[in-house]
């Protein structure tokens, strides 16, 4: 009987049946054959058609592959992760092939002068029209110098941010051995040229990354660097651009079982759409997402995009996805995210030899790019979260919303550490949330009371929820905000097992 026989009859009962013996498919078969025959025969096939097949006495339990195996990254390849990082820069293939770019684009040398004055003109561009709001933003990259300054500037900071943020994703077990991956807004590639980059430095892990893009000029270069960075057959398939608005975008022209969805400083470009629209628009998207898929959505760390990513959270949230992270709903409450501005930071990456020129100049500051700071959420569409941790019934603890009635008093709290260090040489000072809170907390320690009851608010990466006992509580009018003060006599302790963050 040939193989495609017995494969028609297989995908016919895999149908009508999600789970089965490989033997009930033997009454089908023109044939008979045993079940080892069978299994020979269709082994290989068995991935390609979404099955699994697991030993059952002599027979085989056929059923759906409904979760695609977890990535797992082995001792080797965290090394080579490490040690990557550790250069915290862009791989040199992709800078030099960004330097190719802007030369064949502009038909100039990068030591042109007007060439490079160019490029600092349309870098200036951006960022002004970046501090705008949303709605007066002129900015659809039509224009070549607008995406070589896009490629000048932001592409190197964003590229290892992604990397970052694909760091996290590992550690926290929501990438998979195998998986289908869609970039939406993905300008010159930067995360599909970052998937491939993490992924070259993994022994077998696979990926196929789909992407939408509107602007024809960040297509262009998208494919550039592509075609000069990766090569055909590699584990990471990139496949060009779809050239479509995200708002008006068809779900259907995207595979169903998207195992990653990202939109990496895209969303915040949508400065038409009000917060409800923006939660249709990826809500529209997440009806091709797998049932354990993750949606990875990136914003700037300036404020009004950082918080308007909170806000798109909680009402994606209340619409059915899990906030898996980097919130923590710690007392089982929603929050209210009005004034809610967090970010993650990584250290400094090194400045492109391309920086390096444009930064022959007056101002030379404008032009290096080099901070990574951003705020990300994770959501889902199973109840998986980073952190299962709920303040226990019988704890000694306030919750911060009720931090007005206690000025001046000491008190405890547990709450998740919201930023790195937002003060100065004197003072430390972190932001805190335990959801509860409608007004900004931060916890205040002066440099000289930090001491190892409490230093561990100060190293304790982002978003580890932590106990503090004995802060003095102080209103800043100001800022209509709350200060927790930390003196030497406060002792702060991790509420559960640490996890890592970059
Ligand atoms: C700031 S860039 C981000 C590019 C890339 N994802 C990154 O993180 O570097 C925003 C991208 O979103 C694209 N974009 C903005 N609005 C869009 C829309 N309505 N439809 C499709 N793409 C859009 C822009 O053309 C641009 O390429």
């Amino acid at each position: 009987m040939a193989n495609n026989d017995i494969i028609a009859v297989l995908k016919k009962t895999a149908k009508k049946q999600p789970v089965f013996l490989l033997s009930e498919i033997i009454p089908y078969l023109d044939e008979p054959l045993a079940v080892d025959q069978i299994f020979s025969a269709i082994a290989k096939k068995l991935p390609g058609l979404g099955l699994l097949a697991k030993k059952t006495g002599n027979d085989y339990t056929i059923s759906q592959k409904t979760a695609e195996e977890t990535l797992a990254i082995t001792a080797v390849e965290a090394g080579r992760q490490d040690a990557s990082f550790a250069s915290q820069r862009m791989p040199p293939i992709l800078e030099t092939a960004i330097e190719q770019y802007i030369v064949k684009k502009t038909g100039k040398e990068l030591s042109d002068p007007v060439m490079l004055d160019r490029l600092r003109k349309a870098i200036v561009f951006q960022k002004s029209d970046y501090w705008k709001p949303t709605h007066q933003r002129a900015l659809k990259y039509t224009k070549a110098y607008s995406v070589l300054g896009y490629l000048a500037y932001h592409f190197p900071v964003y590229f290892v941010q992604t990397e970052h943020l694909l760091a996290m994703l590992a550690r926290d077990g929501l990438l998979k051995e195998k998986m289908t991956v869609l970039d939406a807004g993905t300008g010159p590639g930067v995360v599909p040229l970052a998937i491939a980059d993490f992924w070259s430095r993994l022994e077998t892990a696979t990926a196929t990354v789909y992407s939408i893009e509107r602007s024809e000029e960040h297509i262009e270069a998208f494919l550039s660097l592509r075609d000069q960075c990766t090569k055909k057959g590699e584990r990471v398939s990139i496949k060009p651009p779809i050239k479509a608005d995200l708002v008006t975008f068809d779900p259907e022209k995207i595979p169903q079982q998207i195992d990653l969805m990202v939109f990496s400083n895209s969303l915040n470009e949508l400065g038409g759409l009000s917060i409800e629209e923006r939660a249709d628009l990826v809500l529209k998207l997440a009806g091709r997402l797998a049932p354990d898929g993750s949606i990875l959505i990136v914003e700037p760390a300036e404020e009004t995009t950082s918080t308007s990513l909170r806000l798109l959270a909680l009402a994606l949230k209340k619409r059915g996805l899990t906030i898996h992270s980097p919130c923590s709903f710690i007392w089982g409450t929603n929050c209210t995210p009005d004034r809610c501005w967090s970010f993650a930071t990584g250290r400094n990456i090194q400045p492109t030899r391309l920086m390096g020129r444009l930064s022959e100049c007056d101002e030379p500051f404008r032009y290096i790019n080099i901070d990574i700071k951003y705020s990300y959420v994770v959501l889902r569409k199973d109840e998986k979260t980073r952190h299962s941790y709920r303040v226990p019934a019988k704890s000694r603890v306030l919750r911060v919303s009720q931090v007005h009635r206690h000025i001046d008093k000491r008190v405890n709290f547990i709450a998740a550490k919201m930023s790195e260090n937002l003060g100065d040489g004197k003072n430390l000072m972190f932001r805190l949330c335990d959801g509860t809170a409608d007004k900004p907390v931060f916890a205040v320690v002066p440099v000289y009371h930090v001491t190892p009851e409490n230093e561990v608010l100060k190293t304790a990466p982002y978003g580890t929820i932590v106990k503090l006992d004995g802060v003095l509580v102080r209103y800043n009018k100001a800022h209509n905000a709350y200060n927790l003060l930390v003196s030497r006599n406060t002792r702060v302790t991790m509420a559960e097992v640490p996890d890592q963050e970059d």
